[in-house]
């Protein structure tokens, strides 16, 4: 018998199982649990797409009714500025009225200036009275009134998305 073993000889112990077996084994489960998670990443990727694909294409905006407050937090002859709501509410001599606060020029938030007695653009220099007239700079149209009414529990509320026409007071 020859001592020397052919190269089909040295690899048969491989392909015939023995100690190579519990290797195979790993490798099969490990790929196994690849797919596995392949499978789970793919189903997650299609279930979000899916509900991207069927929920409403909706911009939630705020509501363009706000709850000013009770009247007697304004009172008589104050011009109360909300920059969070970018409205005034005016109680004037004839009652209250409301303007909105974004200057008719290019739309930049104006400002009460108390020392001057008037409402300010700080772009451009537009110049408004406590009833929203211009008075100077480049505005177009003057501030605009806006609906303002009594809730029944008390408080006043404005209506940002109306506009009034003209001068309407809310006598409370
Ligand atoms: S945006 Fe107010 S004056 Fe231009």
């Amino acid at each position: 018998m020859s001592a020397v073993k052919t190269e089909a000889e040295a690899s048969a112990p491989a392909l015939a199982g023995g100690k190579d077996e519990p290797k195979d084994a790993e490798r099969r489960e490990f790929f196994a649990k690849l797919g596995m998670g392949s499978l789970i990443v793919a189903a997650m990727g299609t279930g979000l797409f899916t509900y991207e694909y069927f929920s409403p294409n909706v911009l939630f905006e705020p509501s363009p009714i706000i709850k000013a407050g009770k009247p007697d937090q304004f009172p008589p002859g104050t011009v109360t500025f909300d920059p969070k709501t970018r409205i005034y509410v005016i109680n004037g001599p004839k009652g209250f009225y409301a303007l909105s606060a974004i200057c008719t020029h290019l739309g930049c938030l104006t400002a009460w200036k108390p020392e001057l007695n008037l409402i300010a653009c700080p772009c451009h220099g537009s110049r408004f009275n406590r009833d929203g007239v211009k008075v100077a700079g480049p505005a177009p149209n003057p501030l605009p009134w806006l609906k303002i009414w009594l809730s029944d529990e008390g408080y006043l509320m404005v209506d940002r998305s109306t506009q009034l026409k003209g001068e309407e007071f809310l006598r409370v």
